[in-house]
């Protein structure tokens, strides 16, 4: 049994966050964010919705265009690192029961802007051993509310957002993810953390509300990032005998246009190839490789049988890669 991609779904929160806008926030300029980051934009959650509320719109996007019934879902995976709750329960059961699919298994994995390619590797290995037949994963961020917005190395970064997608057993090999990469490095975990709040650092009498939101040594992490990236792209297209010509669409995690283009001109991906959002969402962590598959996806750009390669780095460390053709059922 193989795992196929058959269907993506994305939400993205009304309000817009512009640099302008920042600029009357932190001591910061749209050149500077615009010429650092390639971000003009972010979109930011309502303050009653929730990373749950999102991923059920994401979700339900998902399950509808993979032509499955919801009944069908037999395991939700989610990835988030700003859950509806802290520790229990999980974002995923709570997405569960706002679908009405409280009798299927339901978990968050905790892998930062890695997680989308966490949760694919394990709908790959679900279905490969043939305990799983459908399964929804979804990555969905509010990272509006772990940002502290008087920090403008990390305030001008993260936005809001949702994508799922339905990944299927299939028998045809065709159909089936490729190859997919997962890694980390602890020895590295203080790149990019929150670190209030749990058994590391319990909470003190008073609030520490500044160590409840991500703390980033942006530059270390942006300079690992590209070097980590450009050797795990290069080693899964060989690895699997492919060139860049052979890739439709790289769909990197949408963290920093400089780390997207330094790794795109590494595989000598043409601008065409390479699919670009974080102009208009920045980084959604776990959320923004769907959300990017998803803007292709209805912009009519991402069709049945065309290869994409994923790639992500982020908190954890984590990074990760995968080869995953688009593969909705056939009509
Ligand atoms: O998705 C998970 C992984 N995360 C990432 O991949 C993020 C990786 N890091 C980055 O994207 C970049 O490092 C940043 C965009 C965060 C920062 O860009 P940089 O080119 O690495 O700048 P820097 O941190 O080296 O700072 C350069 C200067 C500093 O001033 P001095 O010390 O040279 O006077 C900063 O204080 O830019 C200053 N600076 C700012 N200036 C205006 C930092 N943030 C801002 C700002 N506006 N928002």
């Amino acid at each position: 049994m193989y795992a196929a991609f058959r269907s993506i779904g994305a939400y993205v929160p009304e309000r817009i966050l512009s640099n302008e806008d920042l600029t009357k926030m932190v001591d910061t300029t749209d050149e500077w964010i615009t010429k650092r980051t390639g971000i003009k934009e972010r979109r930011i959650a309502a303050k009653n919705e929730t990373t749950s509320d999102m991923a059920v719109k994401a979700a339900e996007l998902a399950i509808e265009r993979s032509g499955l019934a919801k009944s069908d879902i037999d395991m939700i995976v989610m990835a988030t690192i700003s859950p509806d709750y802290f520790n229990m329960p999980s974002t995923a059961t709570v997405v569960a029961h706002k679908m009405g699919l409280d009798k299927v298994p339901a978990f968050d994995i905790s892998a930062a802007c890695t997680g989308f390619v966490y949760i694919l590797g394990i709908a790959k290995a679900f279905i490969e051993s043939g305990m799983k037949k459908n399964i929804l994963i979804v990555g969905s961020e509010k990272m509006s509310a772990i940002t502290d917005y008087t920090d403008r190395g990390t305030c001008i970064l993260f936005g809001d957002g949702a994508g799922a997608a339905v990944i299927s057993a299939t028998d045809n090999k065709d159909e089936a993810i490729l190859d997919l990469h997962i890694a980390a490095d602890g020895s590295l975990g203080d790149f990019l953390m929150t670190p209030d709040g749990g058994t590391g650092n319990p909470h003190q009498n008073e609030l520490k509300s500044e160590a409840s939101f991500i703390q980033m040594k942006g530059n270390e992490t942006f300079k690992i990032a590209v070097r980590t990236l450009t050797k795990d792209v290069v080693q899964i297209l060989a690895d699997n005998n492919l060139e860049s010509d052979d890739i439709a669409h790289f769909v990197p995690h949408q963290a920093n246009y400089r780390i997207i283009k330094a790794v795109g001109d590494a595989l000598k991906m043409r601008e065409d190839q390479v699919v670009l959002t974080v102009h208009k969402y920045g980084n959604t962590s776990g959320a923004s490789i769907p959300m990017a598959i998803n803007d292709l996806y209805e912009e009519g750009g991402l069709k049945a049988g065309e290869m994409m390669l994923l790639d992500a780095f982020g908190g954890g460390l984590t990074w990760g890669s995968a080869l995953v053709p688009f593969s909705p059922f056939s009509k």
